[in-house]
C-alpha cells in the first residue's frame, strides 16, 4: 500500500488551552474552513471541553479526541479518566504517551502500552506519540530510542488492532520550540517506524498505519513535511489554536 491509500490524519493537540466556551468558539471558527477536507480532521481537547466540543462539531467533519485515558475501567485512580467515560461523551481519538506526559508526569512505555490496549479494547483510536530527546539525537541513538518505544508501546497489540492505531513521531526537541525537523529528518524516522512495524508485524500491517509528524508543524512548513512518502499527517500544537493556521495545514494534507 502506498501513501495515497493511507488516510491522512491532521489532529490538533490543544494541550492545556481553551475553556469550554473558548473551545466552542474555536471549533465554530474552524468548521467552515475545513468542511471540504480530504483527510481526517481531529481536535484533541482538554477533558472538561469534551462534551461542549462533541456538541459543537455535530454535523461537521471534525472528530474529537481526548489527551489521555486510564487503562482501568474504573476504581480508585483520583484524577484519571476511563475509556468508558470518553466513549459515552462521544470521543473517537485519544492522544497517548505525549512527551509532555512522559517528561512531566512520569509516563513510561509500560503505562503507554497499558493505555494503548485499553483504548483499542474500547473501540477508540489511539494516537501514540514517540520521539527522541535532543541529547539522544546528538548521541546518534534516535533509531534505538524509537525502536524501543515502538516495541514496548505496542507490546501485545494485535495486527488487527494496528488498523486503528495512529502513530505520531514527535522529536521532543521540536515541540513548542519553533525548531521543526526538516522534511528529510521527519521522513527518515517515519520510514524507520514503518520498517520497525514491518519487522514486528508484516509489511501489509506497516503499510496501513498512519504515521504523523509533530513538532512546530505550521501553515508554512506543513506542505513540505506532508509531501514525504511516510509522513501521513500531523499532530499540531500551537498552530492548532489558530483557526486559519490549522485550516491551512488541513488543506495542505488534502492535496
Ligand atoms: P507544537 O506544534 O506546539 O510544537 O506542539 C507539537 C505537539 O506537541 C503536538 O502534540
Amino acid at each position: 500500500m502506498n501513501k495515497a491509500l493511507r488516510k491522512a490524519v491532521i489532529a490538533g493537540n490543544w494541550k492545556m488551552n481553551k475553556t469550554p466556551s473558548e473551545a466552542k468558539a474555536l471549533l465554530n471558527e474552524i468548521a467552515p474552513l475545513v468542511k471540504d477536507a480530504d483527510c481526517e480532521v481531529v481536535a484533541c481537547v482538554p477533558y472538561v471541553d469534551l462534551t461542549t466540543a462533541v456538541e459543537a462539531v455535530k454535523g461537521t467533519n471534525i472528530k474529537i479526541g481526548a489527551e489521555n485515558a486510564h487503562w482501568e475501567e474504573k476504581g480508585a485512580f483520583t484524577g484519571e479518566i476511563s475509556t468508558g467515560m470518553l466513549k459515552e461523551v462521544g470521543v473517537e481519538y485519544v492522544v497517548l504517551g505525549h512527551s509532555e506526559r512522559r517528561q512531566y508526569f512520569g509516563e513510561t512505555d509500560e503505562t503507554v502500552n497499558k493505555r494503548t490496549k485499553a483504548v483499542l479494547k474500547a473501540g477508540l483510536k489511539p494516537i501514540v506519540c514517540v520521539g527522541e530527546l535532543l541529547w539522544e539525537r546528538e548521541c546518534n541513538i534516535t533509531e534505538e530510542v524509537i525502536a524501543r518505544q515502538i516495541k514496548l508501546d505496542f507490546y501485545d497489540v494485535t495486527a488487527e488492532d494496528m488498523k486503528n492505531v495512529v502513530i505520531a513521531y514527535e522529536p521532543v526537541w521540536a515541540i513548542g520550540t519553533g525548531k521543526t525537523a526538516t522534511a528529510d529528518q521527519a521522513e527518515e524516522v517515519c520510514a524507520f517506524i514503518r520498517a520497525t512495524l514491518a519487522k514486528l508485524y508484516s509489511k501489509e500491517v506497516a503499510d496501513g498505519v498512519t504515521i504523523q509528524y509533530g513538532g512546530s508543524m505550521n501553515d508554512g512548513n506543513a506542505a513540505e513535511l506532508l509531501s514525504k512518502e511516510d509522513v501521513d499527517g500531523g499532530l499540531i500544537g500551537g498552530a492548532s489554536l489558530v483557526a486559519e493556521k490549522f485550516a491551512a495545514i488541513v488543506s495542505a494534507a488534502s492535496k
